[in-house]
């Protein structure tokens, strides 16, 4: 007698949209992931499928969640809007980006955010959630119905179009955010006075103690125990004194002041790029890391070819992450098993969205990398800003991407999926919403 589990009744009533046939799943095995309207229906033995993909030799990853992405669009348009952006994330194997609400004007009305959630649904081809702006006007119940994913990046030191909330307005916002139950990432810096002329100042005056003093103060004005995220966490120290989620930037993980020359303003980001030997420092703590994000915040060639002073800090990266991250995991430097956590299972569970996986019921959002890598050069990329930090850098780049269980990227070629909004869980559906959403 047969007898049939529940994932093979459900493979039998339709067949699979999709089968990926050959995949080395994770404790080693060999199987086929069938997938039918967005899901994993069964992992094992094969079925007859609408598309067929032969996954011998290649790797096969359930695609990340770029957490800290910055999509820009409208006046910054120049920079990156939400179809060149999510292209650039598909390319990197992203399937999921979060955006950060430090827009012109910041994100903190529900007006504006909902109209930001239309402008993503009409041109990003990737999924998406959008966070709410944390100002001292910030309507936080509004924006958390209207569908924010969490509060922040909430800057308690200044950034790029970022304006700091001090000590007490964080504490306000930290009371507000505990009593919705969502969670806070902060962008945690001590800034000291002086010029701010090449890296090594940046690097002094936004220096690892003042990123550790920053990461003490937060904490102290969160007597209310309001879940924290730690964003781009760029020292040792810092995130042995953090008691929230940690997050860590490729571009701290592998450039350095050392390796970046001292006054070229395309490695101006906050925080900084440290030394050789705060970047060493930080690959200690890799297990205390909980999430790797890019902090994708694309600026023009033209504005990083301003003198150093006035030009704008951030660097791109969401195109960049995964493939980075694959070519330290060929030279055996990370695990592939750490990759997966840190850039999509972390994440994933962190904001609260279905995972991407093997098993029946997961989410079928995956990235197919071949063995070998290349040399990242501005030109294979897809981000509007035309530039990366990791020029000359290892990196290995997906050749096929699913979203939804759809192929959205193949070869080069992009092509329409069903990019999903993932929307807070405080989300209300307000009328003016299209349908689907
Ligand atoms: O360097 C940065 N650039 N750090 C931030 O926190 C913001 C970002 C941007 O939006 O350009
Ligand atoms: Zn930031």
């Amino acid at each position: 007698m047969t007898i049939w589990s529940g994932a093979d009744l459900i493979c039998m009533e339709r067949r699979p949209a999709l089968v990926l046939a050959n995949v080395q799943v994770p404790g080693g095995r060999r199987a086929d992931i069938a997938i039918r309207d967005g899901r994993v229906v069964h992992t094992g033995a094969g079925s007859a499928a609408d598309q067929v993909i032969d996954c011998t030799g290649l790797f096969v990853l359930p695609a990340a969640v770029d957490i800290h992405v910055h999509m820009r669009g409208g006046s910054q348009s120049a920079k990156e809007d939400w179809k060149t952006g999510s292209t650039s994330a598909l390319a990197g194997g992203v399937t999921v980006v979060v955006d950060q609400p430090n827009t012109i004007p910041p994100l903190t009305t529900s007006e504006a955010f909902i109209t930001r959630v239309h402008e993503a649904q009409a041109h990003s081809l990737c999924s998406f959630a959008i966070n709410s702006g944390v100002t001292p006007d910030t309507p936080f119940e509004a924006m958390w119905k209207a569908g924010a994913m969490a509060f922040g990046e909430t800057f308690f030191a200044p950034s790029s179009y970022g304006k700091a909330l001090d000590a007490p307005e964080l504490s306000r916002a930290l009371g507000r955010i505990r009593g919705l139950g969502g969670l806070a990432t902060i962008h945690a810096e001590g800034i000291a006075p002086g010029e701010d002329t090449n890296l090594a100042a940046h690097d002094s005056l936004r220096s690892p103690e003042g990123e550790r003093e920053a990461v003490i103060a937060v904490q102290a004005c969160n007597p209310v125990g309001c879940r924290i995220h730690f964003c781009h966490m760029s020292t040792a120290g810092a995130i042995d004194a953090a008691k929230g989620t940690v997050e860590v930037t490729p571009h701290h993980l592998l450039l350095s002041r050392e390796k970046t020359g001292s006054a070229d303003s395309r490695f101006k980001v906050n925080p900084p790029v440290r030394t050789e030997a705060e970047r060493r420092a930080l690959w200690t703590r890799w297990e205390r890391i909980d999430i790797i994000a890019s902090d994708h915040a694309p600026h023009t060639k033209a504005e990083k070819a301003l003198p150093f002073p006035d030009a704008p800090s951030g660097v791109p990266g969401v195109e960049t992450m995964v493939p980075l991250l694959m070519a330290e995991m060929i030279d055996r430097r990370i695990t592939l098993t750490d990759l997966v956590q840190k850039t999509a299972t972390a994440p994933a569970a962190l904001i609260g969205i279905p995972p991407a996986g093997f098993v029946p019921g997961d989410r079928a959002d995956f990235a197919l990398y071949p063995r070998s890598a290349v040399t990242v050069e501005p030109e294979i990329l897809h981000s509007r800003c035309g530039w990366t930090p990791f020029e000359g850098c290892r990196a290995v780049f997906p050749e096929t991407v699913i979203m939804g269980g759809a192929v959205v990227y193949r070869d080069g070629e992009f092509f329409r999926g069903n990019p999903s909004w993932f929307a807070g869980r405080g989300h209300v559906p307000q009328s003016q919403e299209p349908p689907g959403t």
